[in-house]
C-alpha cells in the first residue's frame, strides 16, 4: 500500500475541460499531488498549452489533447492517446461544461440538447473509456489503493432548482445519479466514483454573477460563508477524492459552496 495517503504520486489523470476555470486549476491540483496530466480541451490550443507548459515548468508530466466530450470517437481517441502516452490512466475528472441559459418556453431544442451533450453525455462517454482502461489495467496496489478514482464535477444545482436554467439543471441532476450508479455497479472492482458541487466560484462561466458590484452583493447574499468561492477550493477537494485518504468514499457528492446550499434565507430564525 502506498504509505503517503495525500500523493498521486506516479498516478496519470484525464481532466476535460482543462484549459480554463476549474478544470484548469484541477489539473494544476492534481499536478502538484504528483499526477501526470492530460489536459483535455475543445477549440483554441494556445490555453490548454499553456497549463501544459506550466505543469512542466514545475517538475510534472502533462499533455494536451483536443476532444469535444460529447463525441464518441474523439472521446476514444483521446483516452487512447493518453494511454499510448503515460502507459495507463488513474484518475478522470469529468470536468467540462457549459450553460446556455434561457427562459424555457424560448428555450430551443439545440440549447436543451448541446447542454445534456456536453454535461451530461460528455461524463457518461469520458466514464466509460476511463472504466474499460481501469479494468484492461487492473490493481496497482503499490500505486494506489483502488483501481481507479472518478472525479464527476456536478454543481449546486444537482439539488437546487435554478429557474431558466433547465437544461443545466436537469443535466446535473441526472450527473448525481450517474455518479451513484457507477459507484454501486463498480465498487467490487474497487473503482471509486465521486462528485464534487461547486457553489459559486470566481470563472468566467458565471462573470455576470460577480463581475459588477450590484451583481455581487446579490451573490453573496446566497453565500453564508462570505466569499466567492476559487477554483483552489474545487482543486483541493478534487485531489482529496482522488487520493487514497479517501479510499472507503464512493458514491457521494462532496459540497464545495461556503454553504449556498444551507437555505441562507432562514438563517435568522425568523419566519
Ligand atoms: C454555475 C454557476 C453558478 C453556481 C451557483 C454553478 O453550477 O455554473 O454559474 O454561479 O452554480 O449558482
Amino acid at each position: 500500500m502506498p504509505d503517503r495517503p495525500l500523493s498521486l504520486q506516479n498516478q496519470v489523470a484525464l481532466v476535460t475541460g482543462a484549459s480554463s476555470g476549474i478544470g484548469r486549476q484541477a489539473a494544476y491540483s492534481l499536478a502538484e499531488a504528483g499526477a501526470s496530466v492530460v489536459i483535455n480541451y475543445i477549440g483554441s490550443r494556445d490555453p490548454a498549452e499553456e497549463v501544459v507548459q506550466k505543469i512542466e515548468e514545475q517538475g510534472g508530466q502533462a499533455m494536451a489533447v483536443e476532444a469535444d466530450v460529447s463525441n464518441e470517437a474523439q472521446v476514444d481517441a483521446m483516452f487512447t492517446r493518453a494511454c499510448e502516452r503515460f502507459g495507463t490512466l488513474h484518475i478522470l475528472v469529468n470536468n467540462a461544461g457549459i450553460e446556455k441559459d434561457k427562459a424555457f418556453t424560448e428555450m430551443t431544442l439545440a440549447e436543451w440538447q448541446e447542454v445534456i451533450d456536453v454535461n451530461l453525455t460528455g461524463q457518461f462517454l469520458c466514464s466509460r473509456a476511463a472504466i474499460r482502461e481501469f479494468l484492461r489495467r487492473g490493481e496497482q496496489p503499490d500505486i494506489s489503493r483502488a483501481t481507479g478514482k472518478i472525479v464527476c464535477i456536478s454543481s449546486v444545482h444537482q439539488r437546487i432548482p435554478w429557474a431558466r436554467h433547465a437544461n443545466y439543471a436537469a443535466s446535473k441532476g441526472g450527473v448525481m445519479l450517474l455518479v451513484q450508479t457507477l459507484a454501486q455497479e463498480f465498487a467490487s472492482r474497487r473503482i471509486r466514483v465521486n462528485a464534487v458541487a461547486p457553489g459559486a466560484i470566481k470563472t468566467a462561466i458565471n462573470r455576470a454573477a460577480w463581475a459588477t458590484e450590484e451583481a455581487l452583493d446579490k451573490l453573496l447574499k446566497m453565500i453564508p460563508y462570505g466569499r466567492v468561492g476559487d477554483a483552489a477550493d474545487v482543486g483541493n477537494a478534487i485531489v482529496w477524492l482522488c487520493c487514497d485518504a479517501s479510499d472507503y468514499v464512493t458514491g457521494t457528492t462532496l459540497v464545495v459552496d461556503g454553504g449556498m446550499t444551507l437555505y441562507p434565507s432562514f438563517s435568522t430564525g425568523e419566519g
